[in-house]
């Protein structure tokens, strides 16, 4: 069994090779500062001009790897680099592959060929389970063929400050959604581990996407209450949907870091979820205890508190490894420690069926991107976006009443589309949005402008958009980030790119008057990686699509949405409040967050969690639910959806409730429970739900978990009904 071979390897190894196992490094090509995923050859040359780290170069991870000194490597740049890895690996005494993990976390997309799918928070609009789902089986199965077992994903933290550049690595800001949707990534991608599938790893735990000060890093405070009530379930989910690792969070909660948190990596993980894969460190944080939150003296006494607190590898770093041994050697961590972690990572290994085969095929490469995740990543793509403002029905456009169409903004024709956590691909496998609409709109004549980018919008360009949107009888607008690891200089959003201001950056929002001057119709397509505030464009524009960062089909996807060949299904799976003061904002509030009101801007979001248009009449009727709620019964809740036309449409139905009186404040709304349906012109539908009556607890005043006595309301869209428990 697999047990029994972790043991046996076990006990043969030496303390070195079990602290190997824990310690992971960046690849080599990555060490040199090369990109390309062909360059294998400078592997074998040492730019001393280029180490990492001074000292750390290529032939000392080289050494390590044959030493058994390396258990996993992130950041490996392609095939040819994971099989020369492995190369070395079987050099090693007990010849232990490597784990190779990457930040695949919408899609291959780290990887030149393979599928960029869209990023977490587009997907979550689907409110498709079924669809994330394949989605990350996809992911998976390109990831294996190229010689990658490990992803850091799901992303399962709730989005509640959009001035956080990674909002959009998130499910979006509802607990339960985000719990949804990360049990069907784990799922995807962990199905069939030994032959196509891959490890997933929730991260971060916890709590770091509501920091203090927006800043990725930052400190967070939070009560008990809220942690139970919304950090902790998404994880708690995941991990019973059978997550196989976790990260541990950069920053500190409530002034003790993630990274040395025993309550957090043993208390809560696993003594109380019962968690038994491996939990591995965010980039750098073991030191960063020394170095950032000064909680330890040096790097010996960072590594003892981590270990000691259930830490189990460190992603990245020298030191590591040395600063281990000597805390074994001396005590401070006992040797019963190391062999637990070291069996979760063995574990993980057997289970990948790596021992058997590791190396992949130099052809697998041709594999990428095959015609069934081209469909996916359109489809996924399709369903992501959501449409915000429809006024006079300017959509879908008609184009024999717009034959010239103007185009133009910084996210028109670049791969801006992609979002973070992707390399730039070849051109030949993006759509862009101008691409997208010059290969749908056939009988239309569309002129380009290529306005400057996301931080260089100049007076011309204003100029030049006025006049040529005067000239046509239509603009196409897009704007929005620039999140592109592969363009620093000019991001907008993504990892450690953070706003103080959520408006359009720069002067995007200028470009759209100019457009809207012309006293012609525009339509403004968003590329954003977060919720953005945009009060004027939803007073002033006819169109708005968020596209968010849709992958490499995007541009397709947005050209079939504007001419009604796919009626948009997308609904917002975060609130946009109307400024950047607003925050945070999230629809799930208790009652009192908007008893006063502001007395220089109206109060409430711009647009709610939930909202979405489509192209056709979609009305809902008879919401019903049983007259008693009945203990430990499910609860049966019932409503008619119907279709009046003009187009087919998939229809996502959101049931919230409300415990109209409690013991401690509860929020005025919480999403219960979400069906994705599909209606024919006509076609009415009676959706039902069953909902497990624990669904309805709250956390008392003495933190007890209990569903109390009362009424309690269900809403579907704007209809109401009660029970009584
Ligand atoms: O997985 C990421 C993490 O989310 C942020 N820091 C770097 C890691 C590895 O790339």
């Amino acid at each position: 069994s697999t047990e029994q071979r972790v043991n046996d390897l076990l006990g043969r190894m030496t303390l070195k090779e079990k602290v190997g196992q824990m310690t992971q490094y960046v690849g080599l090509k990555h060490m040199q500062g090369l990109s390309g995923v062909n360059q294998l050859d400078d592997i074998e040359n040492h730019h001393p001009d280029r180490d990492f780290y001074p000292g750390l170069d290529i032939s000392s991870i080289k050494t390590k790897i044959r030493n058994g000194e390396i258990g996993s490597l992130l950041l490996v740049k392609g095939l040819d680099e994971a099989n020369y890895v492995q190369q070395l690996a079987t050099e090693s005494r007990l010849k232990i592959p490597l784990l190779i993990g990457e930040d695949a976390i919408h899609g291959h997309a780290m990887y030149v060929g393979a599928t960029v799918f869209p990023t977490p928070l587009a997907m979550a609009s689907s409110f498709d389970t079924a669809l994330v789902k394949k989605v990350a089986r996809a992911t998976a199965k390109e990831m294996r063929l190229t010689g990658y077992h490990w992803t850091f994903s799901p992303n399962v933290d709730v989005a509640r400050d959009a001035r956080w550049g990674r909002t959009g690595e998130t499910f979006g800001e509802d607990p339960f959604l985000v719990g949804e949707m990360g049990m069907a990534m784990v799922a995807g991608y962990q199905q069939n581990l030994k032959e196509n599938g891959v490890l997933s790893c929730l991260k971060h735990f916890v709590a770091g996407s509501q920091p203090l000060n927006g800043l990725n890093f930052a400190p967070m405070d939070v009560s008990r209450r809220t942690l139970e009530e919304v950090w902790f379930p998404p994880f708690e989910k995941s991990i019973k949907a059978g997550a196989k690792t976790v990260m541990a969070a950069h920053q500190d909660l409530n002034g003790v870091p993630c990274h040395l948190n025993d309550y957090l990596l043993t208390d809560i993980l696993r003594d109380r979820w019962g968690f038994d894969g491996f939990v591995v460190s965010d980039w750098n944080d073991v030191f960063r205890l020394q170095t950032l939150h000064r909680v330890a003296e040096d790097k010996e006494a960072a590594a003892a508190l981590s270990v000691n607190a259930g830490l189990d590898m460190n992603m990245h770093g020298p030191g590591f490894f040395e600063s281990v041994i000597k805390n074994v050697k001396n005590g401070t961590i006992e040797l019963n420690r190391i062999d637990k972690a070291v069996k979760e990572i063995l574990r993980m290994k057997f289970e990948l069926g790596l021992f058997e085969k590791v190396l992949v095929d130099d052809d697998n490469e041709k594999k990428l991107l095959d015609s069934s995740s081209k469909e996916l990543a359109l489809e996924a793509a399709l369903k992501s976006m959501v449409l915000l403002e429809n006024k006079n029905n300017v959509l879908p456009l008609d184009t024999k009443k717009y034959k010239n169409i103007f185009i133009s903004g910084p996210n028109a024709n670049d791969q801006t589309l992609l979002g973070d956590w992707a390399v730039n691909q070849p051109d030949i496998n993006v759509v862009t949005i101008l691409e997208g609409v010059q290969n749908a709109f056939d009988e239309s004549n569309i002129t380009y402008y290529e306005c400057g980018n996301h931080k260089n919008i100049s007076d011309q360009d204003l100029q030049v958009v006025k006049q040529k949107a005067l000239e046509a009888d239509l603009s196409i607008i897009a704007v929005g980030d620039n999140s592109l690891r592969s363009d620093m200089n000019n991001r907008t959003n993504g990892e450690n790119s953070d706003r103080a201001d959520i408006r359009l950056f720069g002067r995007q929002l200028e470009l759209i008057k100019a457009a809207h001057a012309s006293g012609k119709p525009v339509i403004v397509v968003l590329v954003i990686g977060k919720p953005t505030a945009i009060p004027w464009i939803k007073n002033n524009i006819d169109g708005v699509l968020v596209a968010w960062e849709p992958g490499q089909y995007g541009g397709t996807a947005v050209a079939d949405i504007l001419l009604g060949n796919y009626n948009p299904s997308g609904k917002l799976p975060v609130s946009f409040p109307q400024s950047s003061g607003q925050l945070p904002t999230y629809y799930n509030h208790r009652p009192s967050a908007n008893f006063r009101r502001y007395n220089d801007e109206s109060t409430g979001a711009l647009y709610d969690f939930g909202y979405g248009l489509n192209y056709s009449k979609v009305v809902f009727e008879n919401l019903s639910v049983e007259d008693k709620i009945m203990k430990d019964q499910p609860i049966r809740i019932n409503v008619n959806v119907r279709n009046g036309g003009p187009l087919p449409v998939e229809q996502s139905v959101l049931l919230f409730f409300r415990d109209n009186y409690s013991s401690v404040t509860t929020p005025v709304k919480s999403l219960l429970a979400f069906q994705k349906i599909m209606l024919d012109v006509g076609e009415t539908k009676e959706v039902s739900f069953e909902i497990p009556f624990g669904s309805l607890a709250l956390l008392n005043k003495d933190m007890v978990r209990t569903v109390e006595k009362g009424e309690f309301t269900f809403m579907i869209e704007d209809l109401k009904t009660s029970a009584k428990y």
